[in-house]
């Protein structure tokens, strides 16, 4: 695991998009997984701009995100598909036709929509990037603690704690669904690379939990210990419950000339 610890969340996020835009000039057809949330809006800005720079093109590019709300349509300005329609592919040049959330419309069997899913990641032949947020009891995408670590994309109820976290997105009165559909924990670790980016206090101790902790399914995100290119970006507030943050700078200040030298591993093919 690389742990990066920087300023603040402005540099979380703008490191993150370099990261992507990296993966896309080596292979302008990448398939993304993404991820929605605060933290990311701040990374799709900076996506944004770079593609506004014309240092990016999403032409060839195929997404994959991790999650979408049950019981409210694609159409709802509070669904994921809107989210990402409205935060990043509105104003870029991917092809829409290439953009996949996972969805479970009425009526249809949510065990076949998972493994549906599931193929059509494959077809497209795997995820080389998956980012990642954290929600606060150490959730990724919407796999809750005690979500099984070799899980596949599913349905999922949330916890009350991700419910409060994320009713600041609902006006009073509004409906707020308590379902969703989400990639699995087994799903996420097929990526070939993973990126989980994570900024404020409120994240700490899900932070450490995910790195420092051992491996559980009562944090989900600690399961990233089994991915061998795995990557936590964090800003100082996120990383302060962290024991070793003295070890993780110092690794990154060594392998500052070995990725000057010989590239980062996001160069590394397959
Ligand atoms: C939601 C998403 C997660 C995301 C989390 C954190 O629950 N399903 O994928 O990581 O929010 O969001 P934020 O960045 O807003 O804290």
């Amino acid at each position: 695991m690389e742990v990066i610890i920087l300023e603040n969340a402005d540099a979380v996020a703008q490191l993150g998009a370099r990261r992507i835009c990296e993966l896309i000039k080596k292979k302008p057809n990448a398939v993304l997984g993404l991820a929605t949330g605060s933290t990311q809006i701040a990374m799709y800005q900076h996506l944004i701009r770079l593609y506004r720079e014309r240092q990016v093109s999403f032409r060839s590019v195929t997404s994959f995100n991790l999650d979408e709300y049950i019981g409210i349509n694609p159409e709802n300005p509070q669904s994921y598909r809107s989210f990402m329609k409205r935060e990043l592919f509105d104003a870029i040049d991917i092809d829409r036709e290439n953009t996949h959330l996972p969805a479970c419309e009425n009526n249809v069997n949510p065990r076949k929509a998972g493994s549906a899913y599931e193929r059509q990641i494959a077809a497209a032949g795997g995820i080389d990037l998956q980012v990642l947020g954290i929600g606060s009891n150490g959730h990724i995408g919407f796999n809750e603690p005690t979500s099984s670590l070799v899980s596949r994309t599913r349905v999922k109820t949330l916890t009350e704690t991700t419910v409060t976290d994320n009713s600041r997105l609902f006006k009073e009165g509004e409906f707020q669904p308590h379902l969703a559909m989400t990639m699995g924990i087994a799903t996420i670790l097929d990526a070939r690379r993973a990126i989980l980016l994570a900024t404020g206090e409120q994240k700490a101790q899900a932070v450490k939990d995910a790195i420092e902790g051992p491996i559980a399914a009562m944090c989900p995100a600690s399961a990233l210990q089994l991915h061998e290119r795995a990557t936590f970006i964090l800003d100082r507030a996120a990383a302060s419950k962290l024991q070793n943050t003295a070890y993780y700078q110092w690794v990154h200040s060594e392998n500052t000339p070995l990725v000057e030298k010989y590239g980062n591993f996001y160069e590394i093919d397959g």
